[in-house]
């Protein structure tokens, strides 16, 4: 069905891609699996018209193409799910759904909108979105413009679908609900190429997989032929240790401490203590009020009643700001697509954004060069970030990498009690066992207190102590670490 052969292509620094040579077959779901900053986005870009290779050349059905736009590879009936999330702002639901078949409705220079919003409507229900069409996307969940962003796919009905990391951030249900849908695509004769972090994935619905390793093809298999760790070694080019951790050591201390919080809509009742030294996990599925706690914490949103005590002390903690310089209490938000970065700064500044009023008013009343440089530079290396310089671009690394920058981010900020929300997503096998051994040293060797929260349940039993399961913004159990 589609071919790419012997392409290549460079960006300043790096060679992104180098003589991929890959056969995507009909019928079939195609991995496209390899560690953050492999080139697996940067081929996908090459395929729907958005990178122009240096080498190489396409092939649909035996047919060169040469796609010079996404609009082009549309007409060649190719659609993808970008990793970034394209949500136009200001916009209706029903207008980012359609947005690539729009002209399709203009009769005498007006767009037929009831028509454009019952046609939207139908991909929003197969993706299981239930908000009106008419609706302003500014104010939707994370989960729902990822969704948005497959229901845009899906609407152009096309012969091959890429779907770059379409998981991030949805729910099982919805997971469940687009794997049907992949299924349904591929029995009707598509070419699926999907691209994940996440193995399960790839075993539950794929044939085939690629893995390409810095920029190279390491090798095609179909499923049946490899197991995990094999699979894992081609992308990492080694055997991976997985690590088990031990007990913490938690003090008698409470670090933080939570009475009675309550917010309509978002928190019924939370209360908890976290300890010196422990690492906390907040369990539960996407929606069940996890996020919607940690931001009320921080004074990212306001609570209705209830108190948040630090150190034995009450606190009204007014912004991220304040939270952060008054109280060390940090949050690494989920939605690092959209909050965390600032994309046209340097790595270098991303990093140590945080870090800029203490460098300014405590020690030298201006930033200290050096000590960022130092800084920046050890976090690149912990966390194993894969860049061409300390100066480059936020916005052109890669989707993992600009993920493990907004952690560096939070972990340079030197927090004593830190909430990480979804401290893995879509980052790569060897650099998530990488965070979780971080995550683990700042309790245990640091005795700081963490709250991971986590719709992954391995990674939460991994690395807690203690798990509270959310249910309808609720605490609905507690879990203690039998180990
Ligand atoms: N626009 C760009 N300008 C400069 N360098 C880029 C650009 N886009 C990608 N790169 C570089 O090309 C390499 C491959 O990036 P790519 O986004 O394809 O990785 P990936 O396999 O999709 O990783 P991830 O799993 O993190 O999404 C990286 O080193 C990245 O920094
Ligand atoms: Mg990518």
């Amino acid at each position: 069905m589609l071919k790419v052969i012997n392409i290549s292509k460079s960006f300043p620094g790096v060679k992104a891609l180098d003589a991929v040579s890959i056969e995507f077959k009909k019928n079939e779901i195609h991995a496209l699996l390899g560690e953050n900053g492999a080139g697996k986005s940067t081929l996908i870009k090459v395929i729907c018209g958005i990178h122009s290779p240096e080498t190489g050349e396409l092939k649909i059905n035996g047919n060169k193409i040469i796609p010079k736009s996404y609009r082009d590879a549309i007409d060649m009936s190719i659609s993808y799910v970008s990793q970034e999330l394209r949500i136009i702002p200001n916009k209706t639901v029903a207008e980012n759904v359609m947005f690539d078949k729009l002209e399709k409705y203009r009769k005498l220079g007006f767009i037929n909108w009831p028509q454009v919003n019952k046609k939207a409507m139908e991909y929003m229900e197969e993706v299981g979105l239930n908000i009106t069409p008419s609706a302003n996307v500014d104010e939707l969940t994370v989960a729902q413009k990822q969704l948005i962003e497959i229901a845009r796919a899906l609407a152009l009905d096309s012969k091959i679908l890429i779907l770059d990391e379409p998981t991030t951030s949805i729910s099982e249900t919805s997971i469940e609900q687009l794997f049907k849908i992949l299924k349904v695509f591929k029995d009707k004769g598509s070419t699926i190429i999907y691209v994940t972090h996440k193995l399960e994935e790839v075993f539950k619905i794929c044939d085939r997989v690629s893995v390409l390793r810095d920029g190279k093809l390491v090798g095609t298999k179909p499923l049946e032929e490899v197991e995990k760790d094999s699979l894992i070694e081609m992308m990492v080019g080694r055997k991976l240790k997985l690590t088990s951790y031990g007990k913490l050591n938690i003090k008698d201390e409470t670090a933080l401490e939570v009475k009675n919080l309550f917010r309509a809509n978002k928190a019924y009742d939370i209360n908890f203590k976290l300890q010196k030294g422990e690492i906390l996990g907040f369990y539960g599925l996407v929606g069940a009020g996890r996020t919607e706690a940690a931001k009320l914490i921080v004074g990212l949103d306001s609570k209705d009643k209830g108190q948040i005590i630090i150190d034995g002390k009450e606190v009204r903690i007014k912004n991220l700001f304040e939270s952060l310089h008054k109280h060390k209490l940090g949050y690494i938000s989920e939605n690092r697509k959209e909050e965390g970065l600032i994309l046209d700064k340097d790595i270098r500044t991303n990093i140590c954004i945080t870090l800029w009023q203490k460098l300014a008013s405590k020690i030298l009343k201006f930033i200290n060069d050096k000590q960022e440089l130092s800084i920046s530079k050890h976090w690149v290396k912990a966390l194993d970030i894969k860049i061409s310089s300390l100066y480059q671009k936020v916005l052109n690394l890669s989707g993992g990498n600009q993920q493990k920058v907004s952690l560096a981010k939070w972990l340079a900020a030197d927090c004593d009690i830190l909430i990480i929300d979804e401290p893995t997503v879509g980052v790569d096998v060897g650099a998530k066992e990488a965070i979780h051994q971080i995550i683990f040293d700042l309790a245990d060797k640091e005795n700081k207190s963490v709250i991971v929260i986590s719709s992954d349940m391995n990674e939460i039993i991994k690395l807690s102590s203690r798990i509270l399961v959310f249910r309808d913004k609720k605490i609905v159990g507690e879990i203690e670490d039998e180990l």
